[in-house]
């Protein structure tokens, strides 16, 4: 309950030492690993400086300096570091031999066990916990692994690099050896390994230079025939970088291992990726639609990073963003080439307002580049990810392609092989795209706003009309949100914008243009054609051009004009949910707002006939209404069990009102549906909505098509035909769900999600349902996707979880306490389920405070202590 420590970016040293090579020999017996490092040290400096190495959990054994044994007093010890206080003023080498127990480490955190098989996570600061070193990002080494096993229990021995020599050990035939080799320096967090009982499938790429990349997927025996999805990703991927930022794989092999106990989804050592095996194993009858483009997505994320984070790393932790950013924006970059521009863009706003958004409004609001942190694990955000991201794009758009990829050059060439910061980052990049005439076309410092300010900008937009001159004045003035330091920044908020005339259609008639707002309050003048009489549709932040909040006096005509008629995607897609939003607010207020309702509903009907063949998958996207976490944002004082009924209500109105296209909407698609994804996932998504609105308006007839389509052949199909019983809460509901379960039992990838579905649906079984998932043969609490399916879902369980007494957040508080003593990454991660509880109406906030005190008076690790004492604050 003390104070933690914090570590501030402002006390950044350099380390006196390089570390240019590592030998590591881990030799793994039945009750614990021992592990002898060997380093060549050399100080940077002729005065000798303290040698500090961080060490977690490990039973040293013995320590020499250039083959001498160390005194007692020449070091010492404490449980998180290894001091030698006087080492030698030149080269040296320094060899420990120690021992860790990986089989009692449910962290998943270092080198510990997962169904049999070791695997490791060193990112971020797992390494200290396999051998004492300095374990952080800027040192960077040659590693040579030798690894040494039974060979029944542990076939497969893998590590980074390349193989050197592999065989028996001559004095004991039941043991064998292996050795890597990875040329290339890296930071100990890329370092991995895995011996276990694996099968391997195997391809070959070629590179666009014709170089042959073997490509190999390790899973456990059976789960062979699921890897296709991911060795074609990641051949796209390869090919994708090549021919976009002219970067090619450097190894002669490339290894994903997929693990079953995993903290994340996907880690991207040098050479050999560790995957979450849920974003691994995967076919169109196993995963859904969205979950085979993710898969993608990651596999070409976990890739990207080989040079984007691999060989260009981070000089410290604070830099977080400079790869993971980054590799975001390229990760987003790819799929949206691959797939479509536009739907992609929607997808990836909708998350970040949904998550990256409310994460900027509750207490664990931090910026793209924070300036301290207890636990680093608690950094890996949405923030640090996805807003980090949308600077890149920004960039991207203030700069131009072509200035943009010509930047990225630069800093690839300059910092290859080293640790770099995000101010390189930039610096180099604007030198790139300028070379020598030094031409930025906006202020840099207050781009680096972006970087150092936490919050969501907003933006407040007015428009007045010259009908004489035929010009649109448009004022706008930026204010961040929730930065209450600092109140008159200004950043640089690039808005991409358009105009409609009013009689004309979807044709703009000013230009698509680029306004880069970057102080507090400027204007724009939009001249339209001579003759407009009318004041023109303006369409703003098109393609959504900067991660903001706005508020403009665009009227509901306008939106519904948009809704209708804007050609870009994204604007489209935005003026409906900016309608959808006001009606659900309104109806939160007890006063809906019958013209508005009605005046939706008929541009819905319009939107059906005009998109329902051409473009299912927007039309779909068009019908889904906004994320709770963005209804939950409209309110000063939340009431979520009124904003799911209200939702709810809404839905079914539109239900009903639409009855009749819906019905043959859903039966024209359902003959189409039996496609290989990504073909036919629009008619899936239409489908799935035109079910949901259909059983929520009462269709008979769809409850029983639904049910009898959990056994279709399309993971999407019954996944779709899960949720759209889901609200209901009856017989139907129950079947399905039995069906399901009894397909999948045996499946734990697919088993998870029908943990996640149980635990958020609507049941009356309230919280001894949930127990009894928690306690269910089949969940297994060493793996965070169980717990994450069964926890999770229980706080989208809206009424159960949010219940008046209390109770549903008690018990939340309860299991996590349970979760934090075996492993506090994902308990850490899960407590944020809290954050907002602030926000919400009295009955609620009361509550949730008391089961955060609770948490707060266990005894809970640090990770977890940070984020609570955050939330308290
Ligand atoms: N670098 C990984 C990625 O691709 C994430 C791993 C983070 N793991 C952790 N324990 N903090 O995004
Ligand atoms: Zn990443």
């Amino acid at each position: 309950m003390s104070a933690q420590k914090s570590i501030k970016l402002s006390d950044y040293t350099e380390y006196p030492y390089l570390i240019p090579s590592i030998y590591l020999d881990f030799d793994i017996g039945d009750e614990y690993v021992v592990v002898q490092s060997s380093m060549i040290i050399k100080p940077k400096q002729k005065v000798s400086s303290k040698l500090i190495l961080q060490g977690n959990q490990i039973k040293l054994l013995s320590i020499s300096i250039n083959g001498k044994e160390l005194k007692l007093e020449e070091y010492s010890i404490s449980d998180e570091s290894l001091i030698i206080d006087t080492p030698p003023v030149s080269e040296f080498q320094l060899k420990i031999r120690s021992q860790i127990d990986p089989f009692s480490n449910t962290s998943l955190e270092g080198l510990y066990l997962s169904s049999g098989m070791l695997t490791t996570q060193c990112e971020a600061e797992g390494f200290r916990s396999i051998c004492y070193h300095p374990d952080r990002p800027d040192i960077l080494s040659r590693y040579t692994v030798r690894i040494e096993a039974d060979r029944e229990l542990y076939p497969v021995l893998l590590s980074n690099g390349n193989e050197k020599n592999s065989g028996n050990l001559k004095n004991n035939q039941r043991r064998h050896e292996i050795i890597w080799e990875d040329p290339f320096p890296k930071p100990c967090y890329l370092f991995a390994l895995v011996a276990g009982k694996l099968n391997s499938v195997s391809d070959i790429y070629f590179t666009n230079t014709g170089r042959s990349i073997d490509i190999k997927i390790y899973v456990e025996p059976g789960d062979e025939k699921y890897t296709k999805h991911a060795v074609i990703s990641l051949k796209k991927a390869m090919k994708w970088d090549e021919d976009n930022y002219g970067l090619e794989y450097d190894l002669d092999e490339y290894k994903i291992v997929a693990v079953r106990h995993f903290n994340m989804g996907a880690m991207e050592n040098k050479g050999l990726n560790i995957f979450n095996s849920k974003l691994v194993l995967a076919d169109s009858k196993t995963a859904t639609d969205d979950e085979l483009e993710r898969i993608e997505s990651v596999i070409a994320h976990e890739y990207f990073h080989n040079w984007t984070g691999n060989r260009i790393t981070c000089r410290d932790w604070f830099q977080l963003s400079l790869k993971e950013g980054l590799t975001v924006f390229r990760d987003q970059s790819f799929t949206s080439d691959l797939h479509s521009a536009g739907l992609k863009r929607i997808e990836d706003v909708s998350f970040l307002r949904n998550f990256q958004f409310a994460e900027d409004k509750s207490p664990t609001s931090h910026a793209v580049k924070p300036k301290e942190y207890i636990d680093i694990d608690n950094f890996y955000t949405t923030t640090i990810y996805e807003k980090g991201a949308e600077l890149i794009r920004m960039l991207q758009l203030l700069l131009g392609k072509e200035k943009f990829f010509k930047g990225i050059n630069l800093y690839i060439k300059t910092f290859d092989g080293s640790a770099a910061t995000t101010e390189d980052f930039i610096n180099s990049l604007i030198k790139g795209a300028y070379l020598e005439e030094i031409n930025c076309p906006f202020d840099l410092t207050k781009f680096l706003n972006w970087y150092y300010k936490a919050g969501t900008p907003k933006v407040y937009i007015s428009q007045s009309w010259d009908s004489k001159n035929s010009i649109l004045n448009v004022s706008f003035e930026q204010k961040i949100d929730c930065d209450t330091t600092n109140k008159n920044i200004e950043m640089v908020i690039p808005i991409l914008y358009s105009c409609y005339s009013r009689k004309k259609g979807s044709i703009p008639i000013a230009e698509d243009n680029l306004f880069v707002l970057d102080k507090n309050k400027m204007s724009l003048q939009i001249k339209t054609p001579p003759g407009e009489k009318e004041a023109p549709v303006l369409s703003l932040f098109r393609g959504f051009s900067s991660p903001v909040l706005w508020e403009s006096d665009l009227t509901i005509d306008d939106y519904l004009y948009l809704f209708l008629n804007d050609n870009d995607y994204f604007s489209r897609w935005d003026s409906g949910q900016y309608l959808m939003r006001e009606i659900i607010r309104t109806r939160l207020f007890n006063k809906a707002n019958q013209s508005l309702e009605d005046r939706f509903i008929s541009a819905i009907k319009q939107s059906i006939n005009s998109l329902e063949i051409n473009d299912p998958f927007f039309l779909a996207t068009l019908l889904t209404i906004p994320g709770f976490a963005e209804l939950e944002s409209l309110l000063n004082k939340v009431d979520p069990i009124n904003i799911y009924r209200e939702s709810l209500k809404f839905q079914i109105l539109i239900g009903n009102e639409i009855l009749q296209q819906l019905r043959i909407l859903a039966k024209n698609l359902f003959v189409k549906v039996g496609h290989e994804w990504p073909m036919g996932k629009g008619e899936r998504k239409l489908l799935g909505i035109a079910w949901s609105y259909l059983t929520l308006a009462g269709d008979k007839n769809v409850q029983k098509t639904c049910v009898e389509s959990i056994s279709h052949y399309s993971m999407t199909i019954s996944r779709t035909a899960l949720s759209a019983l889901k609200p209901l809460d009856n017989v139907n509901t129950e079947k399905a769900s039995n069906l399901f379960y009894n397909l999948w039992k045996d499946n734990p990838v697919v088993l998870d999600s029908w943990f996640a579905y149980e635990a958020s649906r609507p049941n009356k079984q309230g919280i001894d349902g949930i127990e009894k998932l928690l306690s269910h043969s089949k969940f297994d609490w060493k793996a965070p996707n169980s717990i994450r399916a069964v926890l999770g879902g229980f706080s989208k369980n809206i009424e159960l979880f949010h219940s008046l007494d209390g109770e549903g957040y008690l018990f939340m508080a309860e299991k996590l306490i349970q979760v934090d003593k075996i492993n506090p990454i994902t308990a850490s991660r899960m407590v944020k389920i809290f954050s907002k509880w602030k926000t919400y109406v009295e009955k609620n906030k009361e509550g949730m405070y008391k089961s955060i005190l609770k948490l707060n008076q266990a005894n809970i690790s640090s990770n977890t202590r940070e984020v609570v004492e955050l939330i308290l604050k």
